[in-house]
């Protein structure tokens, strides 16, 4: 699986980078190396407004609401941002900021964060802001610049990847390509960033998770606060004494597009921009793997005593899988009934963490819960593209629509598996996919952690690619060492027939996608060009080579999806609003 790298340099990508489609902020490009700005000067402590982990996400309608949302060492007072046109000198509107607070269940923190929230703004315009306090160390105070969606049919770029952490070292899981990552975003100047779950790790790091978050956020916003990078959780994000799902630290941070599911807001939702619905999902609701915050052992995990939390136990893990009780996937078919019956939308593209198609040996694998729950409805509802972090690489799927039976084979005793396994529509890689026949499965988990897991499975018996599925949830269990225990891998294999691509040279990169929206009544597409850091792996798992962060990205592969608008399907009336699922073998 080895392939050919290209001889494009950053340069060429940076130069590259002003094509057509592209609606990007005029604000600053980061300069790679100071992708981390340094805290504010001031010493810190409860008096401490000074504005910090900067950073915005869409608003309801991300042609017309932004939010921006910032934390800081103590209180704010006033915590505001000053808006205006950019290019003007004087803000035009101020824009209070509503504060919310919570005290880390661990080790006791308490993390102050702002969030305003503007609406009200002109569709594909640039903004200047500026965001302060009166107890504002920082001066002058920081201003950057932004830009809103386009309304309508219109040209756009986005960027994706999954599991970022920090580049402060000295974290479990954190690794200097994290600020790279967040450079190699400002570089392409998207409209927006999706950001796949796993943002920092701070569960693995559990007595210092508020210190884990701040590295995060202060690392992302040499881009953040640029244009909207927007998550979804992964299982990193569920932390032990914070919240229902762990999602306190999370859901504090990010103010979400409401999915108007009373106690859920923040942990799905979807968002329009031009023709392209994007879903944002929590797949921790729906999977069979167990991989949030988890005690090992031998020692227990101890709270500080001022949380009042008792000891957690070795062996516990914090396993949410049904959390919702079935509403998150009943507001998904929602969505999709309602986006494929909306003429003005093309494009479904849906962003979740875990994954319905990977073959990572190193990495966690497929979960049969999203194969179950999800790929029905995204096969009903022609859903194009499914963004998935989780398995630190990029691997690319054929279209598929319906399953493959007693595909798999479990891993304990030999015996054929329902996997489930999903069917490519075609196994012919022209580099050219209509996904109105078949959804396209992308791992772009390729961020910027400590672990690459870049290894990919093979059927040494037929030569194949090979997945791990996991079909049952794996809780914690003994290991030989006394009170130690651990999470087994997935317990059944398949050969991964919907597997397309895998890049095999590196386990960091960044997705950029091109949406063209077409002419009236004909085809639109996205055309997708997957960079990849060369060298940066700690160990490059196919060579035994060393690597180190590097600031380059270079192609690794491109393709183009295409799909007819849905004024075409309507105008023609030969073509079914939703062709039907196919489900080869069942
Ligand atoms: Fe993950």
């Amino acid at each position: 699986m080895a392939h050919d790298d290209s001889s494009l340099t950053r340069r060429k990508v940076l130069a590259g980078a002003g094509g057509a489609g592209l609606l990007a902020a005029a604000g600053p490009v980061s300069v790679l190396g100071s992708a981390r700005p340094a805290r504010a000067a001031s010493a810190g402590g409860a008096s401490d407004g000074t504005p910090e982990q900067i950073h915005l996400t869409w608003g309801a309608d991300p042609a017309s609401s932004v939010t921006v949302s910032w934390a800081s060492p103590g209180p704010a007072a006033r915590p505001r941002v000053l808006l205006g046109r950019a290019g003007r000198v004087v803000p035009g509107r101020t824009i209070p900021a509503v504060q919310r607070g919570y005290t880390d269940g661990i080790n006791g923190e308490t993390v102050w964060t702002y969030h305003a929230q503007i609406t009200g703004l002109a569709p594909d315009t640039g903004y200047a802001y500026t965001v302060t306090a009166d107890n504002d160390a920082s001066s002058p105070p920081f201003a950057a610049t932004f830009r809103t969606a386009p309304r309508g049919r219109a040209a756009f770029r986005f960027t994706s990847f999954g599991d970022l952490a920090t580049p402060n070292t000295q974290w479990v899981l954190s690794y200097g390509q994290s600020a790279y990552a967040v450079a190699a975003v400002e570089s392409f100047r998207p409209l927006f960033h999706l950001l796949n779950g796993d943002l920092c790790y701070a569960d693995l790091n559990p007595t210092v998770q508020p210190e884990v978050w701040r590295d995060f956020g202060n690392n992302n916003q040499s881009s953040a606060a640029n244009r909207a990078w927007m998550p979804c959780p992964g299982n990193h994000e569920v932390e032990f004494d914070n919240g229902p799902q762990g999602f306190t630290s999370y859901l504090t941070r990010y103010t979400l597009p409401d999915n108007g599911v009373p106690g859920f807001r923040g942990r799905w939702y979807s968002f329009r921009v031009g023709s392209v619905l994007f879903i944002s999902l929590d797949a921790d609701d729906v999977i069979y793997q167990d991989a949030g915050a988890f005690v090992a052992g031998p020692a227990a995990l101890t709270p500080a005593a001022s949380t009042g939390n008792p000891p957690i136990a070795p062996g516990t893990s914090f396993y949410i899988s049904g959390y919702s009780g079935g509403a998150q996937t009943a507001w998904l078919e929602r969505t999709l009934r309602s986006a494929r019956s909306d003429p003005s939308v093309d494009w479904i593209i849906a962003q979740m963490h875990q994954i319905a198609c990977s073959s990572s040996a190193t990495g966690n694998g497929s979960d049969l819960g999203i194969r179950q729950q999800w790929l029905p409805l995204f096969d009903r509802y022609q859903v194009d593209l499914v963004l998935n972090g989780h398995d630190h690489d990029y691997e690319r799927s054929f279209p598929c629509r319906g399953f493959d039976s007693m595909a798999g084979t479990e891993v304990a005793t030999g015996a054929p598996a329902a996997t489930l396994r999903p069917h490519p529509v075609t196994t012919d890689d022209t580099g050219v996919f209509d996904t109105s026949r078949g959804t396209v499965h992308l791992v772009v988990g390729c961020g910027g952690t400590d672990a690459n897991l870049d290894d990919y499975g093979l059927d040494k018996a037929d030569g194949l690619a090979q997945a791990k599925v996991f079909t049952r949830a794996n809780r914690p269990v003994p290991t030989s060492t006394p009170g130690v225990f651990t999470r087994p891998a997935a317990d059944a294999v398949e050969d991964a027939t919907w597997s397309a691509r895998r890049d095999t040279s590196t386990g960091y990169g960044i997705a950029v996608f091109d949406v063209d929206p077409g002419e009236p009544g004909g085809m639109t597409s996205i055309r997708v060009t997957q960079y990849h850091a060369l060298g940066a792996d700690p160990v490059n798992p196919a060579t035994g080579e060393p690597g180190a962060p590097t600031p380059d990205y270079t192609e690794f592969e491109t393709f183009t999806l295409i799909r007819p608008r849905s004024d075409r399907l309507r105008g023609t009336g030969t073509v079914p609003r939703h062709a039907p699922a196919s489900a080869p073998g069942g």
